[in-house]
């Protein structure tokens, strides 16, 4: 008997197809997500599981799958997922790292450009039929050559960002938890500075951290204050990163230039006062919607598990390797 594999929501069938051949493929079809009810019993019998990154694989929801093997999740963040209780119980966690860091550095540099020149607000501007011509002091934006961006988490989508914004001209300080790639900061001469040091000093304050514990509101109002007034917030890593009614207010309030947001605190909510300001450019967690991007998540999800089901000891882009220490079956 093959394998059950439930996927929780279509993805590309360029990993759908390769999972066809090896596995009974349970996909859902339907243009919502599912909650850990159904997850529970529509996953039920299954050996893996491909997720969404707002799927809620709790304790509760793996410990409910008694076959499960591998829960590969259709993103790089797995804030979703309860690891620790995968790992307890031997179930491989994988993500899909690489392929989507340069759509998403793409996307960050978009909204850097976007706010900065304010391209959102001006297109609105021409739409509206008020370009009546080429004025000295229309539309002024903010310059990238010379001024220094601040990247929070320097991982491989931090550093991605931190090439582009070198070839812009820019200066690039980041702060990490852990340190950096020490050739990787020197290639872009990136300084490493204390999250202070960088609030205060960076034009372009950019987020590419995971969701944890820790950085849940890291960005709250205090962290807000020592931002200069004519800085931009870019965050397209998770919301909950930014305290999102702080952000809103001092926005409002002229504590800071600018906002480019592709994530949200509670998606899909976005915080109404970020709707009305114009000063913000929107975009609905798009990071790394290219073509290419997606597809190869796809091919990845699929391979991580066709390798975990297969029983190979080496499964790639694991989150929690000792998991297999502990694998039963
Ligand atoms: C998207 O947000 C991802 O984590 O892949
Ligand atoms: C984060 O997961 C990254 O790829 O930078």
């Amino acid at each position: 008997m093959k394998p059950r594999v439930f996927v929780t929501y279509r993805i590309p069938e360029a990993g759908l197809r390769l999972l066809r051949e090896q596995a009974e493929l349970i996909v859902n079809e339907e243009d919502r997500f599912l909650n850990e009810e159904e997850i529970i019993s529509r996953a039920r019998d299954a050996e893996a599981l491909i997720t969404l990154l707002q799927d809620p694989i709790t304790a509760r929801v793996i410990e409910a799958l008694p076959r499960l093997k591998i829960i590969a999740n259709y993103a790089v963040g797995y804030n979703n997922i309860d690891v620790e209780a995968a790992t307890r119980r031997g179930v491989v966690v994988t993500h899909t790292p690489d392929v989507l860091t340069d759509a998403t550095a793409d996307l960050t540099m978009a909204l850097i450009l976007a706010v900065a020149r304010q391209v959102v607000a001006a297109d609105r501007f021409v739409r509206e039929g008020r370009f009546t011509g080429w004025k000295p002091e229309l539309w002024l934006g903010m310059e990238l050559r010379g001024k220094t961006i601040g990247i929070v988490g320097m991982g491989r989508i931090g550093y991605a960002v931190a090439r582009r914004a070198v070839a812009f001209g820019m200066e690039v300080i980041y702060h990490n938890r852990r340190p950096a790639n020490p050739t990787l900061a020197y290639l872009v001469g990136a300084r490493y500075v204390s999250l202070q040091e960088l609030l205060e000093q960076a034009d372009v304050v950019s987020l590419h951290c995971p969701l944890t514990p820790q950085t849940r509101h890291l960005i709250d109002r205090h962290a807000l204050e020592r931002m200069k007034p004519t800085a931009i917030l870019i965050n397209t890593a998770r919301g909950p990163v930014v305290d999102e009614a702080a952000l809103a207010e001092a926005l409002r309030q002229g504590r800071l230039a600018g906002a480019g947001l592709d994530v949200f605190e509670e998606e899909p909510r976005v915080h109404p006062d970020l709707l009305s300001l114009p000063n913000v450019v929107l975009t609905p967690h798009i990071g790394s919607a290219t073509r290419e991007a997606r597809e190869q998540m796809a091919i990845m999800c699929a391979q991580s598990v066709i390798a975990a089901l297969s029983g190979e000891v080496e499964v790639s882009h694991m989150v929690n390797p000792e998991a297999l220490l502990l694998r039963n079956g």
